[in-house]
């Protein structure tokens, strides 16, 4: 049992669409989503579309209780930036949530610990709530270095943000060998890393920071693990890529939180 669950956090269930869904694919999902979470209230939902579906989306979305969540931005307001997209153009777009530092950004397109710690200030300056990534590889599992790891990637990523910041911050634990593999960690893993996470925040920023951050498992979730995963004690939530493709699939997921 962790010492940091007396304090009731809301579940946060989150869709990483990452470069899927067209428009008409996103409307359709939505679509047949809604009524599937009618309702639910003690979850909170997110959709992550790709930036060309957010606006589709988010329209297809009024009305509802479901939030929008980005899938990255860059940290400056604007500027000579090609290809890249702005805080304030997420907020235009009824943007809530951005995602950051997911592995697939670190790995494939170069990203940093210093560039996803400039960016998470930047969404606390635009009020948008960051759902930060975090995760050990494989060969570092296997080394033992999942703990160092994740306390590296925290120490950087987190800098100069005030424990007041880090409360409303939700932080994805990823083990990259598990995102899109198949391979989903054991309750006990994912229960292992989501505590050593709530610890490192309570141990730099304070018992009520770390009792009132929000801590997602991600990695290979389907309808058919997620109430283990989720019923954790210091599992508030997932971040699902593959599953949440799929409506019925997705649905299934925000349940298994849903009381
Ligand atoms: P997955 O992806 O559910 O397909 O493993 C999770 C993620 O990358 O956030």
């Amino acid at each position: 049992m962790s010492c940091y669950n007396e304090f009731v956090r809301v579940p946060i269930v989150a869709a990483n669409w990452k470069m899927h869904q067209t428009l008409a694919q996103a409307q359709n999902f939505v679509e047949r989503f809604r009524p599937l979470v009618r309702g639910v209230k003690s979850t909170e939902i997110v959709l992550a579309p790709p930036f060309t579906a957010l606006a589709a989306t988010q329209e297809a979305l009024r009305g509802s209780q479901i939030r929008l969540a980005a899938q990255n931005m860059h940290y400056a307001e604007q500027g000579a930036y090609t290809g890249e997209i702005s805080p304030p153009m997420l907020c235009e777009l009824g943007c809530e949530y951005v995602i950051l530092g997911h592995s697939e950004r670190r790995a494939q397109f170069g990203e940093g610990d210093a560039l996803i710690n400039r960016k998470l200030q930047s969404a606390y300056a635009h009020e948008l709530i960051s759902i930060l990534c975090v995760g050990e590889n494989l060969d570092q599992r296997e080394a033992g270095e999942t703990e160092q790891i994740l306390a590296r990637q925290l120490d950087t990523d987190l800098e100069g943000l005030s424990a007041e910041q880090i409360g409303r911050l939700v932080i994805a634990y990823e083990p990259i060998w598990a995102i899109g593999t198949g391979r989903t960690a054991s309750p006990q893993d994912a229960q292992a890393g989501a505590r050593f996470i709530r610890g490192q925040i309570a141990a730099r920023y304070g018992g009520r920071a770390a009792q009132a951050l929000r801590v997602q498992y991600g990695g290979s979730v389907k309808p058919g693990n997620a109430a283990v995963l989720l019923a954790q004690p210091d599992i508030d939530g997932a971040l699902v890529g593959g599953a949440s493709l799929d409506p019925q699939e997705f649905a299934q997921i925000v349940r298994a939180t849903a009381t």
